[in-house]
């Protein structure tokens, strides 16, 4: 049963700033229909349970996905596969949140009280009444009552960490041989294509400012490959043109842009993100999880943030058709720093 208590409306002299305000209370307290009838109180809380189900359902669904649907490589097994496991997270969580305020707002106790505000450290004794306040509130929520809401909470919430702890744990002893971070697929005379459509590109396509997504023109079996879609993660690149006399190439780098166009690796060395966002003012290029920016007139060095070391840089020619296309692979390994201190 709920209950509602007006505070006095008191006027003082008004010497106080606060005191001029009368204290209006409290709006008339509605009860829910919980609080009313019994059976809808039933009603509530069996939408809980089913909730609660969802949860379950969604984390089982969640860890069936992860250990069956394995991606073959292919864009489309790895969206479908990403799907799934995210349906089934979406579900898992969605229960559990949807769930506790519908049990909140429903159930649990509907008591309106107003307090004074009062200094931020509390007195022992009202430290113990909050302790005490607590315990109440444990108890109104009803749950050591209702014995199928208590077991449906109890295995959600015990049950939704295995969609965290089973992926980790399978990948102990998964593939982690990293020397296949040290290569990308880029070879002498592959061709620049954008990202997605393949269009092959000339210089004469890139006006200076603009940026563009590129990845390795490669036949359709090697697209069609298990492994091209790491293959492509690894190797996508972003082309930048510049006025010739804004680029500020080191002495053994001269040669491995082409009139003002520049390529550089599109994983972040900090942690791996792609970077994304160029500024033509500043030929700034930033990463948007950490803000780590690289300067792609100067090397692609960076100029602010966590990275610790430049983008690295594709050396790019044109081929007898007038293709832009890539002189060699990387000379170093694209992504985060850490793969060269295990060198
Ligand atoms: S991953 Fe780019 S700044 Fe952190």
């Amino acid at each position: 049963m709920s209950e509602h208590k007006n505070t006095d409306l008191t006027v003082t002299d008004g010497s106080n700033e606060l005191d001029r305000f009368p204290d209006p209370g409290m709006p008339e307290h509605k009860l829910r229909m919980a609080d009313k009838d019994p059976k809808a109180a039933k009603r509530a809380e069996a939408q809980v349970v089913i909730l609660f189900l969802i949860s379950i359902v969604g984390t089982i669904a969640m860890l069936i996905a992860y250990f069956t649907i394995r991606p073959d490589g292919t864009t489309e097994s790895v969206r479908n596969a990403n799907l799934a496991l995210g349906l089934g997270l979406f579900f898992a969580l969605m229960g559990i949140g949807l769930a506790a305020v519908h049990w909140a707002k429903t159930l649990m106790s509907d008591h309106e009280k107003s307090e004074e505000r009062h200094p931020q450290r509390s007195s022992d004794e009202v430290r113990e009444a909050a302790v005490a306040v607590l315990k109440e509130g444990a108890e109104d929520s009803g749950i050591a009552r209702r014995g199928v809401l208590k077991g449906a909470v109890v295995t959600a919430l015990a049950l939704f960490p295995l969609t965290i702890v089973v992926p980790l744990i399978s990948s102990i002893g998964g593939d982690w041989d990293i020397a296949k971070f040290k290569h990308t697929i880029w070879r002498r005379g592959t061709r620049l294509a954008i990202d997605p459509t393949g269009k092959l590109l000339k210089p004469e396509d890139i006006t200076i400012g603009s940026i563009v997504h590129v990845i390795p023109d490669v036949p359709a079996e090697e697209r069609n490959s298990h492994h091209w879609i790491t293959e492509k993660a690894k190797a996508i690149v972003l082309l930048v043109r510049l006025d010739q006399s804004e680029l500020k190439e080191a002495p053994d780098r001269k040669s491995w842009s082409y009139d003002g166009i520049v390529a550089y690796s599109k994983i972040c060395t900090h942690v791996g993100c792609p970077v994304a966002l160029y500024e033509r003012q500043t030929h700034h290029l930033l990463c948007p999880c950490h803000q780590s920016t690289f300067d792609v007139a100067d090397g692609a060095k960076v100029v602010f943030g966590p990275a610790k070391r430049p983008l690295p840089q594709l050396p790019i020619m044109v081929d007898d058709e007038g293709y832009l296309v890539a002189q060699s692979d990387f000379d170093e390994p694209v992504g985060p720093s850490y793969w060269e201190r295990l060198k």
